[in-house]
């Protein structure tokens, strides 16, 4: 089956909400809808499907910001999963190979992400990939 890579749409959301469920983020599609309309508005964001089969099968963001420490903008990526029954068949290393074409295409100098210390399997997947680790992540909920 071929992989397309595309930009999501508003009617993705059930299927979405079903991938960050998988992540570790659950929500309802009608939330998951929200959020794709402000990122949709946004001129810094994009986010990309994998469709397989007529099926999303995959999720990478990349959001892009001005940068002090560097001249040119830096790209993060975020919410990347690949959907449980098809990982280990290439979709990720796609969805993250679409997601560097956007930041070199927007002239960003680092393409760069934070991922939690449980993920293991995903930081061997980043190694492969070609990105280094180079340090660690501190964050606070806020409520
Ligand atoms: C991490 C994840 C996105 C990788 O996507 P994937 O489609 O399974 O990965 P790919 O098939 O494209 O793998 C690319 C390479 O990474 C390596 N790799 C991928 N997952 C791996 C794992 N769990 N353990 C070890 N190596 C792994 C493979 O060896 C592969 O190399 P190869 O192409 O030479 O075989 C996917 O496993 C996933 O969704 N995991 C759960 C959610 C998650 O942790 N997301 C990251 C949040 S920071």
């Amino acid at each position: 089956v071929t992989v397309d890579i595309r930009d999501a749409r508003p009617d993705d959301a059930a299927e979405l909400a079903e991938l960050l469920g998988q992540l570790g983020y659950p929500a309802e599609a009608d939330a998951v809808g929200r959020r794709l309309e402000r990122l949709g508005a946004s001129d810094v964001d994009r986010l990309l499907v994998a469709e397989a089969g007529g099926r999303i099968v995959g999720l990478v963001g990349v959001h892009v910001s001005h940068s002090l420490e560097y001249d040119r903008d830096a790209a993060k990526l975020s919410a990347l999963v690949v959907d449980e029954g098809r990982r280990g068949t290439g979709v990720g290393r796609a969805l993250v190979a679409a997601a560097e074409a956007e930041a070199r295409a927007r002239d960003c100098e680092l393409l760069f992400l934070t991922t939690a210390e449980r993920r293991t399997g995903a930081h061997t997947f980043y190694r492969a990939l070609g990105f280094e680790e180079t340090g660690r992540r501190f964050a606070k909920v806020l409520d």
